[in-house]
């Protein structure tokens, strides 16, 4: 079962054409990896799956769910506020630079949209909140700010608050890439850990060997196309296609 499909997806900003023509599926407890250089389109292709952009073309499909679909006219159309609100409760994003919010305890921030989104109890969020920091190494944190906390530490707290909502598929664009290189060790540490529990995810990465050793499926993109897609031996050891070459002999010096 596919859990989430993005077929020819189409983005500009202004003239300047992002993503050209983008298919990407991930089926269940898949881990997908995407890689490529900066600037080729891998956050925007996620902020497109998760609904912050609008695309221009093409098909986004959660489960049984088009959130949107190419109409007769070639442009994108989205789904009545219905479905959209049910497709919404089916991913969660982390973002590179946590977004915390940093007025909110740590508790806070795991349990906000648990009860105003959910319509959770306050207990009942609140035990499980606590359950998910233990898990992550942050029971003791739960009263503090984020500012109180290491960057690797507001990252985990920022997984516990997308995990806590129960995401059919979650989404990470470069979660280590804020971090030194002390404290990626432990939010890949996190993230692999979630492998193991068959979580479905989709990581933009610049962690190569990270990448290799936890994907099912790598794409590599650049500037706006998925220039190939396979299995991490595929795309790491025996590409065919010179752009990929390129761009991983960059990683390998
Ligand atoms: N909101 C925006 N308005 C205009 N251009 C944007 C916007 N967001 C991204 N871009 C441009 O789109 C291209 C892809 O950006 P991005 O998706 O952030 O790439 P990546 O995440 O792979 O580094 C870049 O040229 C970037 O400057
Ligand atoms: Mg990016």
């Amino acid at each position: 079962m596919n859990v989430l499909e993005l077929n020819n997806i189409r983005k500009s900003f202004g003239d300047l054409e992002v993503l050209r023509n983008i298919t990407v599926t991930v089926a269940k407890s898949e881990v997908v990896a995407i890689i490529g250089p900066s600037g080729s389109g891998k956050s925007t292709l996620l902020r497109c799956a998760t609904m912050l952009e609008t695309i221009d073309s093409g098909e986004i499909k959660y489960l049984d769910d088009y959130a949107a679909r190419t109409g007769p006219d070639g442009h994108a159309v989205y789904s009545d506020a219905q479905t959209m609100r049910r497709i919404r409760g089916c991913y969660g994003l982390v973002f590179q630079n946590f977004n915390l919010f940093p007025h909110y305890s740590v508790m806070k921030n795991v349990t906000d949209a648990m009860i105003s989104v959910q319509k959770r109890t306050r207990d009942e969020a609140c035990t499980e909140a606590l359950e998910l920091l233990k898990k992550m190494g942050l029971s003791d944190k739960a009263d503090n700010y984020p500012y109180q906390l290491s960057g690797g530490q507001q990252q985990r707290a920022s997984i516990v608050r997308a995990l806590a909502l129960k995401p059919e598929v979650l989404f990470f664009d470069e979660p280590t890439s804020a971090l030194d290189p002390e404290l990626t060790g432990e939010v890949l540490k996190v993230i692999r850990g979630l492998t193991e529990e068959n979580m479905t995810m989709v990581i933009v990465t610049h962690e190569m060997q990270f990448a290799q050793h936890v994907a099912d499926k790598v794409y590599f993109m650049d500037e706006g196309v998925v220039i190939e897609q396979g299995t991490p031996d595929d795309v790491f050891n025996r590409s065919s296609q010179d752009r990929t070459r390129r761009f991983l002999e960059r990683y390998n010096q």
